[in-house]
């Protein structure tokens, strides 16, 4: 409810805009009726001003560097939970007991296999295609397998779309590696926990038992708690718009893939580990420092910067962490760790840096971690898809089951040529 408002006044007219406040963070100008009163719109290309919906999902103080699931600090939950209680927290809003985590686990445990018809989908594929565009792909394809769990208005198809969506992205991204590298595909196996079993999927080989590293999946299931869910970011605001329309569940995801897909979103920590590759030692930081300043050069830090976080990205805090935990597990030492850390110390010391409040994100180190783990940069952000998709599928349900939802359909500043009359091609 409002109980503060503000008062616009345009073309000799006032009128006063309901103020609502949510539990914590910003109020909002409710500006809804807006055009209906003044025949104008709001302009805000990128939505740096623009609550897009209501949420109880996630929450970010970017000056703070907080970042809350339904409550619960991303520090915490980092390091006492897990990704499979993080994904029913986030689904079910609220932590669950222990035979709620087992029979959620064992549920999407059930629903891991792909159907085999997918497997020949795979074998269409050029063997370098980028495994972002496989997974755009197949994910799109599953609408064609699932009929029975496409119908958006029964709430039991829209559990069963979300349960299949998370169980079988593991599969799908450790299929589009083995496709890659020319290895047979593994089938899922069940006996594993949920992160184990997406390694041994990916890194197991039909010829040999495959041990899973204790470590190495504590790691890995802590880097999936960091992604899983992130506000209104650009691949979820592009999946509430198109869930919006009605489409499917595996459409409105596959949507989600190609938005996170690109460098400025997902994409940064293919980039951010390129990036490092490309600086290599220590002493070549300078020059990359003075590139990023540079506003006619087009490089960017990958890894740096932040929409929201105008303070460190507490994710990047628990991933830096867990880089050392990594290399000691495996007895492994990337130089490309020293290389990140210092241009990280001489960059938040630059003024360029400091005033434009540019901060290591979630994607600077964990390309650091996933290369250690043996993971090519081509699959990080398919790693990111993984498991982002239960933040995802968290936020359709959401929207969908908002009373209040309707199609998103913005409009614009229209500043093309006014009417005019069409001339005969021999009269131009
Ligand atoms: C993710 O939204 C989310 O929550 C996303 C995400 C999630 O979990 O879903 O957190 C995941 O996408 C993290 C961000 C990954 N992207 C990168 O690391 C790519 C590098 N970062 C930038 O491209 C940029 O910082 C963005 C895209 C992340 C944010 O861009 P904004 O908010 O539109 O800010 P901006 O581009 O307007 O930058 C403000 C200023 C600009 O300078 P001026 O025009 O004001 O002079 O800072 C500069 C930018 O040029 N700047 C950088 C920079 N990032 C911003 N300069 C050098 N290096 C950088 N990395």
């Amino acid at each position: 409810m409002a109980d503060k408002a503000a008062t616009l006044t345009y073309d000799n007219k006032s009128i006063d805009l309901p103020v609502l406040a949510g539990s914590v963070g910003p109020d909002v100008i409710d500006i809804r009726k807006l055009y209906g009163q003044t025949g104008a719109f709001t302009y805000d290309p990128g939505y740096k001003s623009t609550a897009s919906c209501e949420s109880a999902l996630t929450y970010i103080d970017g000056d703070e560097g907080v970042l809350l699931h339904r409550g619960y600090p991303i520090g915490q939950l980092a390091e006492h939970s897990s990704f499979m209680e993080v994904s029913y927290l986030l689904l079910n809003g609220e932590l669950p007991s222990k035979d709620e985590l087992d029979d959620f686990t064992y549920t999407i445990s059930r629903h891991t296999m792909l159907h085999e018809q997918l497997a020949t989908f795979y074998r269409g594929f050029r063997r370098d295609a980028h495994p972002m565009a496989i997974m755009c792909g197949v994910v799109g394809a599953l609408s064609a397998f699932y009929h029975d769990s496409t119908d958006i208005s029964d709430p039991e198809q829209r559990k069963i779309a979300s349960h299949r969506l998370i169980a079988k992205m593991p599969t799908i991204a450790a299929m589009a590696f083995k496709y890659s590298v020319g290895q047979p595909f593994l089938y899922p196996d069940n006996s594993l926990s949920y992160t184990g079993n997406f390694l041994r999927m990916t890194f197991g080989v039909p010829a040999e038992p495959y041990e899973v590293v204790p470590a190495v999946e504590r790691a890995m299931d802590r880097i999936f708690i960091l992604h899983a869910d992130h506000e209104q970011n650009a691949s979820t605001s592009t999946v509430r718009l198109a869930g919006s329309s009605g489409a499917n569940p595996f459409a409105c995801i596959a949507a989600g893939i190609a938005c996170l897909w690109g460098p400025a979103h997902g994409g940064a920590n293919e980039a951010a580990l390129n990036m490092l590759r490309e600086i290599g030692t220590p002493d070549k930081i300078p020059h990359y420092i003075e590139r990023a300043k540079d506003k006619n050069d087009p490089f960017r830090l990958m890894g740096f910067g932040h929409r929201v976080y105008k303070n460190y990205d507490p994710r990047a805090t628990v991933m830096q962490k867990t880089v050392r935990e990594v290399f000691d597990a495996l007895k492994v030492n990337d130089p490309l760790f020293e290389t990140a850390l210092r241009l990280e110390e001489l960059a938040l010391k630059d003024d360029y840096f400091i005033e434009k409040k540019l901060f290591p994100n979630v994607d600077f180190y964990s390309g650091v971690i996933l290369s250690a783990i043996g993971f090519p940069t081509t699959m990080f952000t398919a790693l990111f898809a993984l498991a982002r998709t239960v933040g995802w599928v968290a936020q359709w349900n959401e929207m969908i089951s908002d009373p209040g939802q309707v199609i998103g359909r913005p409009r614009q500043l229209y500043t093309g040529p006014t009417e005019r009359d069409y001339v005969p091609v021999d009269k131009r």
